[in-house]
């Protein structure tokens, strides 16, 4: 139990007693990542004041131009973790192959990955963009982890979370006993709890989807979001409101704060082109699908739940269906169906 007003420092000193064995290296990589943050909001609030808007002359591996800002905040993120020992190794959306700590540095006991700017493309039009991180154990005794050291179910993660740049920034947080919800003081450059054992309303009227895919749509899709749509006259029997932000860090945090569900499913489009979704697993829909299952909701590629896949590779890409239960449910039963 927190007391609303604790700063996160208190608070993952306090978190960190839950961990048999714990040397305050997982007080310490939470406070890093609380840096790089920290800095990201900075940053993101200056936006053309200090450089940072617009497009890099670079190609990601995921196949996107890189917006500048997608460069700095892995940059910014790799800065705050690699020099204080609490990691063995890194992987992001922003770098092909793992990232190991260079000759000298010490050596920490978890790993990871990260999406350093998600919804970049919102960046240009200020709109609301977010970090994601998901922290795992690293393997003992291994001087530089390989990327099959990374390839863990999402149920294997120690914590998780996001860190949201919008009105206010917010730094939301799971280590599988709940989430949490800190808004940074600026006047104090603190992170302080406003929300503690958030629970996700199990039904809703609102979804998130980007319809312009909607013709490449599998059928339960296509049935669930004709079934929304038709509303009150429908077999749904109530009206629906529809959101899209294109920054999964946004919605998952409208979901957290009055319910939804938010979904990136398979389609054909993809499926002529190789992918196996849009969102990456390790440090998309991993961390959020923790977050969201901490707070009572579900998380599914639509056939299965997201934390029990089995990683095959780095950037590894899922459909992903996640928010209030009773309606991922539903998804989940049109696709089984
Ligand atoms: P990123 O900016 O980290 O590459 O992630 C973008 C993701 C996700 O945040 C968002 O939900 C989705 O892509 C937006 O997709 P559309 O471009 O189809 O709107
Ligand atoms: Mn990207
Ligand atoms: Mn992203
Ligand atoms: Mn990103």
């Amino acid at each position: 139990m927190y007391q609303i007003g604790t700063t996160l420092t208190q608070y993952i000193i306090e978190e960190q007693h839950t961990f048999a064995g714990a040397r305050g290296q997982f007080t310490g990589l939470l406070n890093d990542i609380a840096t790089a943050c920290k800095k990201l909001a900075s940053l993101t609030k200056k936006g053309a004041l200090v450089g940072v808007l617009g497009t890099a002359n670079s190609e990601n591996v995921q196949g996107e131009i890189q917006k500048k800002m997608d460069i700095i905040s892995n940059d910014v993120f790799i800065e705050a973790l690699e020099n204080n020992g609490h990691v063995a190794a890194l992987a992001s959306e922003e770098m092909e192959t793992v990232y190991n700590l260079k000759v000298g540095k010490p050596r920490g006991s978890y790993l990871v990955t990260f999406d350093p700017l998600d919804g970049s493309s919102n960046m240009d039009v200020n709109v609301s963009v977010g970090t994601i991180f998901s922290i795992l154990r690293a393997p003992v005794g291994i001087e530089n982890p390989s990327a099959e050291d990374f390839l863990q179910a999402g149920t294997q993660q120690v914590a998780a979370g996001y860190c949201l740049y919008g009105p206010s920034t917010i730094m939301v947080l799971t280590t599988g006993r709940g989430v949490s919800m800190f808004t940074l003081d600026s006047s104090c450059g603190e992170f302080i709890l406003t929300r503690d054992h958030v629970k996700i309303p199990e039904d809703t009227k609102e979804f998130a989807i980007n319809v312009s895919n909607q013709r490449h749509w599998e059928l339960p899709m296509q049935r669930y979001i004709q079934e929304c749509i038709e509303g009150k006259e429908g077999v749904r029997g109530k009206d629906f409101n529809m959101r899209w932000v294109a920054s999964m860090v946004a919605e998952v945090h409208r979901i957290l704060t009055r319910g939804g569900v938010f979904m990136y499913p398979m389609d054909e489009k993809m499926r002529k082109a190789g992918k196996e979704g849009k969102l990456r697993l390790l440090y998309e829909a991993n961390p959020m699908g923790m977050v969201i299952e901490q707070a009572g909701g579900l998380a599914s590629t639509g056939r299965e739940r997201i934390l029990e896949l089995q990683p095959y590779a780095l950037h590894q890409r899922v459909p992903v269906v996640l928010g209030s239960k009773n309606e991922v449910q539903r998804v989940v039963d049109y696709h089984l169906a």
